[in-house]
């Protein structure tokens, strides 16, 4: 990334630090997803924020293991969802996913991997097909270029924008998530959403994959 980008862990550090009190309900794609689920399955939630996905996933008699790059939403998780049965670790998705190849039984991930430009947001994906086994799904949700937000601030690359505080953020349309997929993913579930996402109006690409 180029050095002008402000640090986004700081951004979302402070972010989290004034949100901690808050409540958040399980996302609706959150349930949707776990259908698509083997019973008894090693999960990774990959930006898992206050990580009320990952816990209704322990619930449901999986094995998770939840990541964010957030020092402050991992330390209040471990302290706050100890009992959950939900592993923490603060992990930066630019980064190789910290996990041997072919280990997971699902990968989830909503609404935290519109962070990055085209290069990085590529070499994640394919970090997850690699941790992935075969036949396991991959759920994710972004925002769409349809969002409310699109446009914000000055585009550094198609589709991606700084926004006036500093905030980067990167609109999926179906076409670059079949772009991002068409590599080693078959796609069960592509849809675009309009919903309420912590208070605000949001317009969410879903998607549901398996690793061929
Ligand atoms: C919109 S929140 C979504 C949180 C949660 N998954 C949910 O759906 O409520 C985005 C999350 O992505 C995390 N995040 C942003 N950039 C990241 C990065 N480079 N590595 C890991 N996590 C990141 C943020 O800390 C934040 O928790």
């Amino acid at each position: 990334m180029n050095n002008s980008i402000p640090d986004q862990r700081d951004f979302w550090n402070r972010r989290h630090g004034n949100e901690l009190e808050e409540d958040r309900d399980v996302n609706p794609f959150a349930i949707l997803a776990e259908q698509s689920f083997q019973p008894h399955s090693k999960v990774l939630d990959l930006g898992c924020g206050r990580a009320s996905d990952a816990v209704y996933f322990a619930s449901k008699g999986h094995s998770v293991l939840a990541t964010d790059f957030s020092e402050t939403v991992i330390d209040h998780n471990k302290k706050t969802l100890s009992n959950s049965g939900v592993d923490f670790q603060v992990f930066d998705l630019r980064q190789s996913l910290p996990a041997g190849s072919e280990s997971f039984d699902a990968v989830y991930s909503s609404l935290s991997l519109h962070y990055f430009g085209d290069k990085i947001t590529k070499g994640i994906f394919s970090e997850i097909h690699r941790v992935l086994k075969t036949g396991a799904t991959f759920a994710f949700s972004c925002k769409s270029v349809n969002d409310q937000h699109y446009g914000e601030g000055s585009e550094i690359e198609k589709n991606v924008f700084i926004s006036p505080k500093g905030y980067l953020r990167h609109f999926f349309s179906e076409s670059y998530v079949k772009e991002l997929l068409a590599d080693g993913f078959e796609i069960d579930l592509l849809e675009e959403v309009q919903e309420d996402y912590v208070g605000e109006d949001s317009h969410i690409i879903h998607c549901i994959a398996r690793k061929l």
